[in-house]
């Protein structure tokens, strides 16, 4: 019983640590998406870097604890962060543009370590990374969120309030179902939505330009017209979107001419009309 109690009076604790540590951050905004694969981590790092490329003082905390894929986006496999043993505190590791980065991928062994956790522990991963990291004064914190309405995602969107939360999705009916729930379940708990972007919205030919609607178009607009919540726009394929991605290389400054680059300054600034109005 005692024991039970023990747990219960740490947890509050903890959760009272986590209230105070993100109460030092001015704006939250969680990226999500019913589906996998529709472009929530490209989403998340290039909107931390644009907002610190323009003097915005920036974390990001990949919520992805079995497929953590912000390293990997940003070009920091293999880093760590730096351990205070006397506070049982670390500092998140510090990215391209002074971008504070947590991920579970710091602390595995190589990136071809699998996590095989159940939802628990993930939950308890992500606590801890919320009780634990000494993200400072932050104006922004990117939350890279797992597709779905899983434990993780029920776990985070309770735990932080007052965040804005970006559904990314792509133009097609299955993605466009899941995102559907999403918006759903953020709306039942009451969270902020600060709206649709829509993914992957025609092909843009590298030789000539032209634009090809692989997955059709205007899918994420109706959706959002439907469910009464922002569209924020749209973002089209592009090969080199992808290229710089796995190179660690965001889009955002890498190309910042190109159709993608154009469409997702206009998605940023809707995000920071709404954030800090
Ligand atoms: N607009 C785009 N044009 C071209 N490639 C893109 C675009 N958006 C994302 N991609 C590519 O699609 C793949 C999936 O993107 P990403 O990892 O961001 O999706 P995700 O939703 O985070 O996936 P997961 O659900 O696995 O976390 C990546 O290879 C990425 O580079
Ligand atoms: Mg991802």
């Amino acid at each position: 019983m005692s024991d039970h109690l023990d747990k219960k009076e740490q947890m509050q604790q903890r959760h009272e640590i986590i209230k105070e540590r993100l109460q030092k951050i001015k704006y939250k905004v969680v990226i999500m998406s019913g589906k996998g694969g529709v472009g929530k981590t490209t989403v998340a790092v290039n909107l931390a870097i644009k907002l610190a490329a323009l003097g915005k003082t920036v974390g990001i905390l990949d919520v992805d604890i079995t497929g953590p894929n912000v390293p990997l986006m940003l070009n920091m496999e293999g880093m760590r962060p730096e351990i205070n043993t006397d506070t049982k505190t670390f500092r998140p590791v510090i990215g391209p543009m002074n971008l504070r980065v947590m991920s579970m991928a710091f602390l595995l062994e190589s990136n071809e370590t699998p996590v095989i956790w159940r939802g628990p522990m993930k939950m308890g991963a992500i606590r801890q990374f919320l009780a634990e990291a000494e993200w400072g004064e932050l104006d922004y914190l990117v939350f890279d969120l797992p597709p779905g309405t899983s434990d993780e995602t029920l776990d985070i969107m309770q735990l932080i309030e007052g965040a804005g939360i970006v559904v990314v999705t792509t133009p097609q009916d299955v993605a466009l179902l899941d995102s559907r729930k999403t918006v759903n379940m953020a709306k039942t708990m009451g969270r902020h939505m600060l709206g649709i972007v829509e993914n992957m919205a025609g092909y843009v030919c590298p030789h000539c330009g032209e634009s090809v609607n692989i997955f059709g178009i205007g899918g994420g607009e109706k959706a959002a017209e439907a469910l009464k919540v922002p569209f924020l726009g749209r973002i089209p394929f592009e090969v080199d979107v992808r290229i710089h991605s796995d190179e660690g290389l965001p889009f955002i400054i890498e190309n910042p001419n190109s159709p993608s680059a154009l469409a997702f300054e206009k998605i940023v600034k809707k995000v920071q009309n709404v954030m800090e109005s």
